[in-house]
């Protein structure tokens, strides 16, 4: 079998630095140490070599406000590896009163182009017998352990609280983990109905109805009913400081709730809606929308303190004609916007460039943090002897300045047109095989695998236990008052 080595660079992981060569063999790592040699050599002189990044929230080809979004598993995976990423993780959304294994058999058939890993979270978007059976297949069987519910897009995706009581209570029996979009989707609807009354119909009416309000209380009330469940929570794209504080506190209070900033929220903020041409505005739409300054000193706060673990990108990408869809009536603009390619470059250079975050923090929020929140820790996210060698041998001093003309991903902009970025992928391997050299990508459909990822045995056995620990219990009076009297 023909090996690899990575020669000459530091290897960082999330708790070390140090000088190392990496040797590759059959996909995976076979051993870490000076001085290796293998049949090929990359040279990582002046880099840093990094499990891969994973991102854990992406919708390639998803069917959405009437479209599907413009990245599929070709492009979208290619931008990953462009970017220095060599996982997503998907999400499989079934249609109202749609089997969730007839779901997943559709996004089977979508990932088939994919040119690095991939695992899927199973949406519930209905509730009912059905949805209930086929949970516990979807986890013993297909290998998911997540479970996507959206607080908002009502009359759409949203589910209301009983559902998502009785869902979180049934990941709690599997073993599986509940996540959330959290917004309230009753309050936008509305704000959303009278924005458009009073002629609101821009772009920007987008992000007035939405105001952080909507998010913190959605939180909140998911943490709390997570925790009347017994289940852990994943809250995606946490984007303000209200949102942020209740994991916080839901955390200090020993709650089991992670935090998934975006690198859009943590570079990008509301002023992007001002922007004078349509299309500009129109193209940064997505939920929850681009904050001010002080809730992305929050979010920068939260990953170097720990209360938000990761760093995601929700890549949702839709051309400037679909953005169109939504002339004149801001609630058909479809919702969402990219950067796979951009995520890791853009936290290097906007988090450990400025001294927000740290090399090994990098690694855990982009890649080691998600892999053991999502457990596939250690096939995946680790810098270890049988671990899958999906690594990136990253340049510190390459810049680049980012835009939508070299860009891999199908739509015809990019939100962070015109950053300059300095950090990137020498090369990126996927399971070995190199992707990228020096921004050059080497691109294999179908090279990408389906990541099972097994139900949580530790934190819902302690859960569990907890639970049954302090469970409410009938009192055995001794002394019972005659009736009747
Ligand atoms: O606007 C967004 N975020 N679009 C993608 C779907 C979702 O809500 O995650
Ligand atoms: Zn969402
Ligand atoms: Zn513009
Ligand atoms: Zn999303």
């Amino acid at each position: 079998m023909a090996s690899k080595v990575i020669k000459g660079g530091t290897v960082v992981t999330a708790d070390l630095t140090y000088k190392a060569d990496v040797k590759i063999e059959g996909g995976k790592i076979v051993e870490i140490g000076p001085n290796l040699s293998g049949d090929e050599t990359l040279d990582a002189t002046g880099c840093y070599i990094m499990p891969g990044g994973i991102d854990p929230h992406t919708h390639l080809e998803m069917p959405f406000m009437g479209t599907y979004s413009a990245d599929n598993f070709d492009s979208g995976t290619r931008a990953a590896l462009a970017g220095g990423t060599t996982m997503v993780v998907d999400f499989a959304l079934p249609s109202p009163d749609q089997s969730l294994l007839e779901a997943l058999q559709m996004w089977d058939n979508k990932s088939s182009m994919a040119h690095c890993d991939y695992s899927f979270h199973m949406a519930i978007t209905w509730w009912g017998e059905k949805v209930f059976n086929e949970m516990e297949t979807i986890v013993r069987e297909k290998g998911i352990n997540t479970f996507k519910h959206f607080m908002a897009y009502k009359g759409a995706l949203m589910v209301q609280d009983d559902e998502m009581y009785a869902s979180f209570k049934r990941c709690a029996e599997l073993g599986a983990m509940p996540m959330v979009h959290a917004e309230n989707g009753d309050v936008v609807a509305d704000l959303s109905a009278q924005l458009l009354a009073e002629g609101n119909n821009g772009p920007e009416a987008h992000a007035y109805s939405r105001p952080t309000q909507v998010e913190g209380e959605a939180t909140n009330r998911a943490i709390m009913i997570a925790d009347m469940a017994g289940v852990p929570l994943y809250v995606v794209h946490t984007s303000c400081e209200e949102a942020h504080e209740a994991i916080r506190r839901a955390r200090q209070a020993g709650k089991r709730v992670f935090g998934e900033p975006l690198i859009q929220h943590l570079t990008l903020d509301e002023s992007e809606y001002s922007n004078p041409d349509w299309d500009h505005a129109a193209r940064r739409v997505m939920s929850p929308p681009f904050r001010n300054k002080a809730h992305q000193d929050s979010l920068w706060a939260g990953l170097a303190a720990g209360s938000l673990q990761v760093v995601a990108t929700d890549h949702c990408a839709f051309t400037t004609d679909q953005k169109r869809f939504g002339l004149g009536d801001f609630t058909k603009i479809p919702n969402g916007t990219g950067g796979l390619e951009d995520r890791m470059p853009m936290l290097w250079t906007y988090g450990v460039n400025t001294g927000r975050i740290t090399m090994n923090e990098f690694v855990a929020v982009t890649s080691t943090n998600i892999a053991k929140i999502m457990n596939m820790y250690p096939k995946k996210g680790a810098m270890l002897v049988g671990a899958d060698a999906d690594l990136v041998v990253w340049d510190p001093e390459k810049t680049k300045t980012i835009s939508a003309a070299s860009q891999q991903s199908a739509i015809d902009y990019n939100v962070f047109e015109g950053k300059t970025v300095k950090g990137l992928p020498r090369f990126t391997l996927t399971r070995g095989r190199v992707a990228l050299v020096d921004g050059e990508i080497k691109p294999q459909q179908g090279h990408g695998e389906f990541v099972k990822r097994e139900p949580y045995p530790a934190v819902s056995k302690a859960l569990s236990t907890w639970k049954e620990l302090t469970a409410p219990r009938k009192v055995e009076r001794t002394g019972i008052p005659a009736t009747g009297v």
